[in-house]
């Protein structure tokens, strides 16, 4: 992948981080409510964000991994991150995202993961995309639901964070269920 290597859905576009996205990375994955359901470092100063960004792009070059920019494709607004871990001999992708703290509940969560899954099958060719997300944070596990996941399992006590031991809820897709939904992730409305 080269690293001007974008994605354009119908409201976002996904580019690279750059280091001088620190700033914005700071100010919306600084948020306590952010880093709550990751394992985001937190506090995170600037200099924090810049080395988290540093770390993605290290990662990216070295195969392990890819993450994207979540951008507004209208203003070039930077609102969140998306991306997924690669264990190549597996042929498979595990997906992290967070988005800034006022983007959430207008769907972009939905429309982050649905490219980033259509990205994985399609163009990285992975076997299987997963996600583990923590017991008490629904809207994330929601989101994976809309994309057409499968629960596959809970985790309990599994991760420890901010004092607490929390279960993981762990959804997947393989990629014959991929390709029997057209090689499209619809999204599903049921709950
Ligand atoms: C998880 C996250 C990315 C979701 O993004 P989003 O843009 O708000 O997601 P969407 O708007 O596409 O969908 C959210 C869904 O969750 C639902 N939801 C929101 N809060 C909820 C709650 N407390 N309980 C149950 N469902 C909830 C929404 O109603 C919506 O479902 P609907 O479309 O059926 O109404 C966002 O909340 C976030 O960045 N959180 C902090 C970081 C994080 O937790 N990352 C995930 C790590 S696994």
């Amino acid at each position: 992948m080269t690293s001007d290597f974008t994605i354009r859905t119908k409201r976002l576009l996904f580019r690279p981080f750059q280091t001088s996205d620190a700033e914005v990375v700071h100010r919306l994955a600084g948020s306590h409510d952010v880093a709550s359901g990751t394992f985001l470092p937190h506090p995170m100063d600037r200099q924090a964000a810049h080395n988290w960004i540093t770390e993605r792009v290290e990662d990216q070059a070295a195969g392990r991994g890819v993450t994207f920019a979540i951008t507004l494709a209208e203003s070039g607004q930077v609102i969140g991150s998306i991306g997924m871990e690669i264990v190549t001999a597996h042929e498979q992708g595990r997906l992290s995202y967070w988005l800034g703290r006022t983007y959430w509940n207008k769907g972009y969560g939905s429309e982050a993961v649905t490219a980033l899954v259509e990205y994985g099958f399609d163009n990285l060719h992975l076997h299987r995309i997963y996600a583990p997300h923590f017991h008490t944070n629904p809207a994330s596990g929601r989101v994976l639901q809309k994309v057409g996941m499968t629960h596959e399992g809970r985790l309990r006590e599994h991760y420890l964070r901010f004092g607490q031991r929390i279960d993981v809820e762990i959804y997947g897709m393989l990629r014959k269920e991929f390709l029997n939904s057209g090689g499209r992730v619809k999204e599903r409305n049921d709950r």
